[in-house]
């Protein structure tokens, strides 16, 4: 059998390339199927585009097997192109044949009803095949190119860093140990575990960033961005945190926070935009029946500024609201989700932008600030999702980046020895920051859960399939 021979249903509902008339193969998974005396009805799905395509059968006692056609089962249908009788869709087949590939008994999870979200998650190999992750899949696949698109058309390249690492970009120790000593017999050292034997000669960890080697390659190429997978394995079992998440982190040499900035807002309304335009479809799905506002909302978004606002005057906002928040608010805190998502849904109503951060809750290597009190950090911030950006202008020189690691109290400062030679030989300004993939998701469909918007969450206590 030739399974090459075939029309996906994108091309005849989305793409509108196939002529009336045209005799058509189709492959895929029925949806629902009605058979009466006089006509039977096959709605197919192929995964290529949201749509269905209907088959009719004319003569349905011609045709015994399709007593045997139930939801979910894969189906081959041949037939004929036409323009449909009914009002809801364009084209439907003048069906000549129907084989079933493959079989879907009444056990089958996916029946034609809707469905909870937490119900799908138990059946996360099944679940692509709805309506929701399937629109959610080809969304991530298209935004995925529209990274690269954004990046490659300015001149960025695009860098692959490891994932296995010794150090801990964030220093908030939030790392998953690789290591393949033996669980049962430790080798010790001294007293304490001989890290020495284990397989790097190190401790190593799966890394959380990519920054600290972004950067490393951006002070010799100039303007580059990677995108790969971190793992964080802080205990947030929130909507908003995975333990395996995708980043995407840009980082430029001769640049400062404003350019950061300025990226940052360009790239968020690009993704928007890219969305639209090359995914209407879903986008039009996910305004009718994820989140009624998310498209008045984005396409405002497109056009206004983002609010540019610093830690000092969000604080003084937070405070002046009178709002009684779970955690309190005064100077120095590390700001909460309840709180950004104030300061973006309630006060701006629009994405905002927080920089200068107290240099006490920042990492080692953000830029300090002539007060000596606040770095040059930046988060920014939207509506629904809270923080979906965090960065920075990088500290470039030497001696500063020196006393604050001391300041950090970081010891294992060989693993940062070559970060620091780049201060050392031809130092430059330089920011980036990282956007998390699946936070960008959640904003553009309008998901609530962070586990709805990948294949296959890593969350706690929660890694199957
Ligand atoms: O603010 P973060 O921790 O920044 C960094 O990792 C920097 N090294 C990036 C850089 O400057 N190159 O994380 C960046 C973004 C967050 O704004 C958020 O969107 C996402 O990564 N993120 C998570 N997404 C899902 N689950 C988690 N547990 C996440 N932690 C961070």
């Amino acid at each position: 059998m030739d399974y090459k021979i075939r029309t996906k249903i994108a091309q005849i509902l989305l793409e509108d390339k196939i002529a009336l008339g045209t005799e058509v193969t189709i492959l895929g998974l029925v949806r629902s199927s009605r058979v009466s005396k006089d006509v039977a009805f096959v709605d197919i799905n192929d995964g290529s585009c949201m749509g269905n395509l209907q088959a009719v059968f004319g003569n349905p006692d011609s045709l015994p097997i399709l007593k045997s056609v139930t939801t979910g089962c894969s189906v081959r249908v041949k037939g004929k192109l036409i323009e449909s009788q009914g009002k809801e869709q364009k084209y439907e087949i003048e069906a000549a044949s129907i084989d079933i590939i493959g079989e879907a008994d009444s056990t089958y999870p996916l029946q034609k009803k809707r469905h909870t979200m937490e119900y799908l998650r138990e059946i996360a190999h099944l679940r692509p095949r709805s309506n929701t992750f399937g629109a959610v899949t080809r969304m991530r696949s298209k935004l995925a190119y529209a990274v690269h698109k954004f990046y490659q058309d300015q001149g960025f390249y695009y860098i692959h860093t490891p994932l296995i690492t010794t150090s801990d970009c964030e220093g908030a120790g939030d790392m998953f140990r690789v290591s393949t000593l033996d669980f049962e017999n430790i080798p010790k050292k001294d007293g304490t575990i001989d890290w020495d034997s284990d397989f790097f000669g190190s401790e190593a960890y799966l890394t959380v960033s990519g920054q600290l080697e972004g950067e490393i390659m951006a002070t010799a190429l100039g303007d580059i961005y990677t995108f790969g997978p971190t793992f964080r394995s802080e205990n947030s079992n929130t909507a908003r945190h995975a333990s395996e998440f995708w980043m995407i982190e840009p980082e430029m040499a001769w640049a400062e926070l404003p350019d950061n900035m300025d990226l940052a807002e360009s790239f968020i309304k690009y993704l928007i935009k890219f969305a639209f335009d090359e995914c209407a479809d879903d986008m039009k799905f996910f305004g009718q029946w994820i989140d009624k506002e998310l498209i008045g909302s984005l396409e405002s978004v497109m056009s206004s500024d983002f609010e540019r606002l610093s830690y000092t005057d969000a604080i003084k906002l937070l405070e002046d609201s009178k709002k009684k928040f779970d955690f309190p608010v005064k100077w120095g805190i590390d700001m909460q989700t309840e709180h950004e998502r104030f300061l973006t849904e309630e006060v701006m109503k629009k994405p905002v932008i927080v920089y200068d951060y107290p240099e006490a809750i920042k990492p080692f290597y953000m830029y300090v600030n002539d007060d000596e009190k606040t770095v040059r950090g930046m988060d920014v911030l939207v509506p629904r999702v809270g923080e979906i950006i965090g960065g920075s202008q990088r500290e470039h020189r030497l001696d500063v980046l020196n006393e604050r690691i001391k300041k950090k109290g970081m010891d294992n400062m060989e693993t940062y020895y070559g970060y620091l030679e780049l201060r050392k030989y031809g130092t430059c300004p330089h920011a980036g920051f990282g956007l998390g993939f699946e936070r960008l998701i959640m904003y553009i469909t309008g998901m609530a859960n962070i586990r709805d918007v990948i294949s296959f969450p890593r969350v706690p206590r929660w890694a199957k399939f």
